[in-house]
This record gives C-alpha cells, structure tokens and sequence, in this order.
C-alpha cells in the first residue's frame, strides 16, 4: 500500500512579488519560477521588451503577471512602478531585489568616481529606493518577505570587480539591519549568495576580461569546486523557498547557492 500524499498545494498562492531585473538572467528565472509556484509577478525593469516576453510566458502558462518598466536609479519611477503593482494586485507580499550591473573592472586605484556613482546607484541605492517604497504596503498587508540578491562576491574579496564587492557587502547588511527593525511588523529580510552564473552579466564580464573570455569562463569554473558555474534556476529556487513561508523563521540570513565557491 502506498502511503497518502498530502494534497498538491502551490508554494505562493495568493501571494504578490515584484522581482527588479526580471527581464533577463537571474531575474527572469526568479519570475517564472515565483509563478509556477503560484505567485502574480510584476516584472519591473528597464527593458521593457524583455520583460514583456517574461510576463507573455508567464501569461501563457496560466500565471498572472504584468511588467512594470521602471530604472530602479530613479525613485519617481520606483514609487510609480509600486504603486500601479498594488493598483492592479492589491498587495505586495515579496520584493526581490535582483536589478544590479557588474560596474568596471578595475583596482580601487584606477576606478572613477563616475563609475562609482553608477554602480552604487543601480546596486545600492536601488535597492534602498525599491524597499523604501514597498515597506508601507507589506505593513499594510501585514506582512511580507524581501529578498536582496547579493553574491559571493558581497561574502569575500577577490582580484577582479572590487567597487562591485563593495556594493554587494552593502546590500548584505541592509537586509540584516532591516531583518531587526521590521521584525515587529513581520516583513522579513534575507539575502541570497550566487556563486558565478551564466547570463548576460557574466557574459559582460568575460568579454572584457584582459586574457579573454574563454580564460575568464575557466577560470571561474576553477574557483568553484564543483567545477562549473552555476544555472539562474539554482538561484530562482533559493527565492521560492525565502518568498514562501515555509522560511518564516528565516530572517536577517545569507542562502549561499555557490557550488562551494566560499567553502574553500
Ligand atoms: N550572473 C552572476 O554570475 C551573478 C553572480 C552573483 C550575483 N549575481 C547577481 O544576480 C543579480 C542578477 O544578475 P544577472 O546575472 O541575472 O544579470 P543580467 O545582466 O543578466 O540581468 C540583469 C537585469 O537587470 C536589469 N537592470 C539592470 N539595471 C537596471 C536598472 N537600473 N533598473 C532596472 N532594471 C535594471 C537588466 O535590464 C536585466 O534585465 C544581480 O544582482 C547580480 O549582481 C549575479
């Protein structure tokens, strides 16, 4: 005799995430896997033609999504892209700060502070702008789970994008300093770790790499000791699991998804 099976129940249903940078890579993968397991999506990014085709598949599979076109560098644009979210949904339950760029790849004593601005604008204040603006709504709902996606790279140093580090560390510890003040009002605050995945930014990456892409794509393979780089569905599952609440228990933590890269 086989044992019963629990009834089959979606992971988010009723739940509403709005996921920046979910046009493309890492972002996109977070959309469609939030939907499959029972979440309406907004797809907010800067790219509105990729970002309609995210919200298409979406549609197409029997999910609901809509696009929210919005540069996160810009408040009017975030607080609008907010605001037509809960227009059109009626809540926001789970915010994924995804939109980020890789910035110049350059030593500290080399980097302008042109390209600093740039970076810290899309990577951190960003995500200051888009959790500033969704926080009055998950309090209004009661709840919520915000999600920064930092990387290995906000965890350790190494000899390559080091005004990137500095971003992602940044982000790190505004998700645990955000974990403790809305703790009382039950929005949780975690960051996810990806070790080196392959998408367009990494792809931007290798292509300005002094020894050359295929260099660069086997050095990186080399640095994880599972030997390769890892697929945006690794990350895209991490945040199913920190969007839900089965982790309502799970707040102010880093998931490391990074194929051991920083267990060495
Ligand atoms: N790919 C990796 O190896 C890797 C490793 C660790 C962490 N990460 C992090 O994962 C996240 C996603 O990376 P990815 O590799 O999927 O990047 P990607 O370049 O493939 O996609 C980034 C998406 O963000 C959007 N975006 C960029 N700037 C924006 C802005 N100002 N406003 C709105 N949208 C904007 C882009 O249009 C694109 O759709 C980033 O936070 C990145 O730092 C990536």
């Amino acid at each position: 005799m086989t044992a019963p099976t629990a009834p089959v129940t979606a992971r988010l249903a009723g739940k509403v995430a709005i996921v920046t940078g979910g046009a493309d890579g890492i972002g996109r993968a977070i959309c469609l896997r939030l939907a499959e397991a029972g979440a309406a999506v907004v797809v907010l990014d800067r790219d509105s033609a990729k970002a309609a085709d995210v919200a298409a598949i979406i549609a197409e599979r029997g999910g609901r999504a809509i696009v929210a076109v919005a540069d996160v560098t810009s408040e009017s644009q975030v607080a609008k892209a907010v605001s037509d979210s809960v227009e059109r949904f009626g809540r926001i339950d789970v915010l994924v700060n995804n939109a980020a760029i890789p910035g110049a790849q350059k030593p500290t004593h080399e980097a302008t502070e042109a390209e600093f601005d740039e970076l810290f604008d899309v990577d951190v204040k960003g995500v200051f702008f888009c959790t500033k603006h969704v926080i009055p709504h998950m309090k209004a709902g009661g709840g919520g789970s915000v999600i920064h996606i930092s990387s290995i790279n906000g965890l350790v140093g190494n000899k390559d994008v080091p005004l990137y580090h500095a971003a992602k560390g940044a982000v790190r510890l505004m998700a645990k300093t955000d974990a403790v003040v809305y703790a009382e009002d039950k929005i949780r605050f975690n960051s996810i770790h990806p070790g080196s995945i392959r998408t367009a930014l990494s792809e931007k990456l290798a292509a300005v790499h002094p020894d050359g892409p295929d260099a660069y794509f086997q050095w990186l393979a080399d640095m994880h000791p599972v030997g390769h780089q890892g697929e945006p569905d690794d990350i895209a599952y991490g945040a199913v699991y920190l969007a839900s609440d089965e982790s309502k228990f799970v707040t102010g933590t880093e998931l490391v998804i990074d194929g051991g890269y920083t267990a060495q």
